[in-house]
Order: structure tokens, then sequence, then C-alpha cells
């Protein structure tokens, strides 16, 4: 009889209930599926009729980024050159990101280092997340009880090397990519899924959905030509939330665990785009799946998500101020068909209700929501109630006008331009349009809804 790898774990457990003993088995390993959503879509054809092709890709994808419960980057050449290697988050860090982390730690891990200086050992409490940090400090604890008896060792001076090691290691803490995975089973698997293909168990239930990020498609960060993001956006989603869905806050986390989220979002999307590029340049008779293939656009990807910076969109001159007439400079761009025409989608009194809001069903001809990048309806923001889900700055409006919003049917505006290739708007045009939406979501314009 074969038994598959979860039924066995599940006969295991089983026979340590009825023999009421302590057996702990060991969760079964998870691993990654491939992306099921493929079958829906014609390109993938060919790659799909050849299941083999399937089994290698799988086998590669684990050699890249490991399995849930052991997650872990592929470090080839090109990577290593660079002397970049991405298991350890915490050499992306900048400066100033790095200073805000060890401060936090220093708050978050006050009372175990109080505790570890003083002997207190039994009183120290680790984040239940950081299963490897959890796993050192039992084995440590372990090795102490083993000199205790002992007569010949010099158990203080083991107990000093061990306080000594874990203040340190307390104040310096960032995950290990096992430990993010772990806490994004626990805190996010449910809404993401286990690929990150925005298909966890409740995702069906909320709207929007959450994120896919097989795709490589993320909304809000502060960049153009709809970029990777950079670590501080994804930092930004998680600290923050996303105002008005269902994505939550995570700011309870410390900052480490928050950058080691950022890491595992990080091999999840690449994992996922490194899947697609694969399955779509499918070709049997140029070899089907090969490695190489498969390693050249692993590289390619890291190289769009390490160069992310290249893209952020700044505003190096004076802000004009909101003054009335730049108000109404911009109320005519958000309405003019010839330019902004925002209104097209957000309706002349901005309430989201404009004509291109819906579009003609092809089959149907019955008129439907527009549709995002994951095939999912979106409904054009109602900019009356003031609502916005990455930031009320006026430089993040400007950078929403600027860029659009990736993924959404919502253009950037720097990509309209005139027959001879001129842009449509200026930046000062730009700054007319953020004063008018901050208007239109304004208590002066009688908006109720604040924001954050
Ligand atoms: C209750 C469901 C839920 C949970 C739990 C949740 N998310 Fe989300 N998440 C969402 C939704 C919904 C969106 C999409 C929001 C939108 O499109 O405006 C989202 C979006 C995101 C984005 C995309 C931002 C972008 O720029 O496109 C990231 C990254 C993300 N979530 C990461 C996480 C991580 C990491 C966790 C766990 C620590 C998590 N989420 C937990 C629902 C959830
Ligand atoms: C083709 C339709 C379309 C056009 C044209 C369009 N938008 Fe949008 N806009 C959207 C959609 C859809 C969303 C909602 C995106 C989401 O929720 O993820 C949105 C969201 C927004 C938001 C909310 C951003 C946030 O952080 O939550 C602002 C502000 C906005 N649009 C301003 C504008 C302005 C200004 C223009 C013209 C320069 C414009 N839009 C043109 C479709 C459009």
């Amino acid at each position: 009889m074969r038994l598959s790898r979860a039924a066995a774990a599940v006969a295991v457990a089983s026979l340590g209930v009825s023999l009421g003993c302590k057996i702990e088995p060991e969760p079964p390993e998870l691993r990654f599926n491939l992306n099921p959503k493929f079958s829906d879509d014609p390109a993938f054809d060919e790659y799909l009729g050849d299941p083999t092709a399937q089994d290698q890709l799988r086998g590669a994808l684990e050699m890249l980024f490991g399995t849930p419960s052991n997650p872990g980057f592929f470090l080839t050449e090109e990577l290593l050159d660079d002397d970049f290697n991405p298991n350890s988050g915490v050499d992306d860090l900048t400066e100033a990101e790095l200073e805000a982390m060890l401060a936090d730690n220093g708050r978050r891990f006050a009372k175990a280092i109080a505790h570890v200086e003083a002997g207190e050992f039994d009183d120290v409490d680790l984040p239940r997340e950081a299963i490897d940090l959890r796993r050192w400090w039992k084995d440590d604890m372990a090795a102490i009880e083993e000199a205790r008896a002992d007569e010949e060792s010099d158990v203080d001076a083991l107990i000093a090397e061990i306080q000594e090691r874990w203040v340190y290691d307390l104040q310096n803490y960032y995950p290990t990519l096992r430990e993010s995975a772990e806490m994004y089973r626990q805190q996010c698997l449910h809404c993401h899924g286990v690929e990150g293909g925005g298909d966890g168990p409740t995702a069906d239930f909320l709207n929007p959905r959450p994120r896919d990020y097989r795709r490589g498609i993320f909304k809000f960060t502060a960049l153009r030509d709809k970029a990777r993001p950079r670590r501080q956006d994804v930092f930004r989603i998680l600290s923050e939330g996303v105002y008005t869905t269902s994505m939550p806050s995570f700011r309870r986390f410390s900052d480490a665990q928050l950058h080691g989220l950022v890491d595992y979002v990080r091999l999840l999307s690449i994992r996922g785009r490194v899947e697609e590029l694969a399955a779509v340049d499918y070709d049997y008779d140029e070899g089907g799946i090969t490695l190489d293939g498969v390693i050249e656009n692993y590289e390619s990807e890291w190289d769009k998500w390490r160069s992310a910076d290249d893209y952020v969109i700044t505003y190096d001159g004076e802000v004009p101020p909101a003054s009335q007439e730049m108000i109404a400079r911009g109320r005519e761009l958000f309405n003019d068909e010839a330019t902004a025409n925002c209104a097209s989608c957000h309706g002349i009194d901005g309430r989201g209700n404009g004509p291109s809001a819906k579009e003609q069903d092809p089959e149907t001809q019955e008129m439907v929501p527009i549709k995002d990048d994951w095939g999912e309806e979106i409904a054009p923001r109602d900019l009356t109630r003031g609502v916005y889900r990455f930031g009320r700055r006026p430089i993040d409006i400007y950078r929403r006008v600027h860029a659009g919003i990736n993924g959404t049917p919502m253009p950037a505006q720097t990509t309209l331009t005139d027959p001879s290739g001129n842009r449509l708007l200026s930046d000062e045009d730009f700054w007319a349009i953020v004063h008018y939406v901050r208007f239109l979501g304004s208590h002066e314009n009688g908006a109720g809804e604040g924001g954050h």
C-alpha cells in the first residue's frame, strides 16, 4: 500500500491519540502548488498538454524558492557576484530602516532582554511566530540543563556566554525566511493563499479581492511605469493596511517582522512570475522547460525588484498653492475630454459614475462594470468621500495622477500625449488636478468621510 505523506502523518497522529502518549508528529511538509488559473487561459494550453513539463517546472521552482515550510532563495552567480543575498533580507535595508528596526527591537524585546540579563530564563517570552528563535532558545536551555548534570562543566561560564549572545541576538533580531513564512501562514494565508494567489479560503467573500502577487502587479507604490514595489512601499501597506478594504494593518508586529513579511511577499511574487513566464514561453521543440531558461527569468525578475528605486516619482519644484484659480483650473482639466478626462470614469461631480465606469460585454452586449488586470470588477472611486487607499498627502495623489493605478484601468497621465508625442498635461496641470481632487474630498465640498 502506498500512503501519501499527508495520509501517513494523519495515521501517526491518530496513533498518538489512541495510545494516549505524547507523540508529536512533525506537521506534513507544505508544498507550493502550481498555478491553477493557467487552465482558464489558452496561452498555457501547450504547457498544460505536457505533464512532464509541469513536473519539471515544479522541481525547478522548488529549487529556486524551497517550500512554504522551508523557503529559501537560490543564489545564482549573478546574485553572488553582486554580493546580494536575499535570504538575509536585513542586508537589503537602508541605513534609516535598519536604525528604526534596531530601535524597535530594543523596545519590543526590552522585557525579554531584562529577564535574560537577570538570569530569569523561565520568564523569557518570545514571539510565537519566531519558530527558529524559540527553537534556538530551547536548545540553549537544554544545554544549561545538560551542563548542570555534568560535574565537570563550567555552568556559570556557559550561562554568561548564553546571556551575552542572547542580548545581542534579540537587539539585532531579524526573522529567518522560515519564520516569515510561518507568520504569513498565521496572518495572511487565509486571504492571500499558500502561493500568494489571492485565493485563500476567505478570499471569495471579499471585495476587493486580496492581491494575487504572482503577476508582479502591485497597486500601491510611489513608482511610475508599473515598476515592482520598493521595500518601503510594501512595508507601508503592511503597516497601514488598505483603508476601506479588508486588508488590515499589521502595525502591532515589530518592524523586523514586517520586513520579513516583505521578503516573503517578494518570494511569492517572484515565484509566481517565474512560473508564469516558463509556462507561457513553453515550447516542446525548444526543449520544453529548461533550467537555464527558468534561471534567466528568475534573474531578470530580481533585477526588476532591485531597480525599483529608479522609478520613484519625485517632485523637486515648489508645490503651487491650492488657490481658487488652481482648483478651478483643476476642475476644468478633470472634466476636459481632450486632456485629463477624469470625469469619463469618476463623473462630472466626482462620484465615480462616469460613462467609462461601465463597458459593453462583448457576449451579452449588456453594460457591465469595468475590470482590473486580475479580471475582477472594479469601480472608479467616489472622490467626494475623500477616501484614499494609499495616502492623502498631495504628493500621494500627485503620484496617482502621474502614474495611474497599476493593475486598474486608471491610466497614467504621463503616457497621454498629442500626435507629436508631447505630454498633454504639465506638472503644474497635475497639481491643479490634485488640488481639485482634494477639494472634492474635503469638507468645503460637503464631503463626509475624513479618511486617515
Ligand atoms: C482579511 C483579508 C486579508 C488579510 C488577512 C491580509 N490581506 Fe493583504 N490584502 C487584502 C486585500 C483585500 C487587498 C487588496 C486591496 C486593494 O486592492 O485595494 C490586499 C492587498 C495586499 C497587498 C498589495 C498591495 C499593492 O500594492 O497592491 C499586499 C502586499 C498584501 N496585501 C500583503 C499582505 C500580507 C503580507 C498579509 C499578512 C501579514 C496580508 N496581506 C493579510 C486582504 C488581506
Ligand atoms: C478609466 C477609468 C479611470 C480614469 C480615466 C481615471 N480614474 Fe481614477 N480611479 C479609477 C479606478 C477604477 C479607481 C479605483 C482603484 C482602486 O480602488 O484600486 C480610481 C481611483 C482614483 C483615486 C483614489 C486613489 C487612492 O489612493 O485610493 C483617485 C484620487 C483618482 N482615481 C483620481 C483620478 C484622477 C485625478 C483622474 C484623471 C487625471 C482619474 N482618476 C482618471 C478609474 C479611473
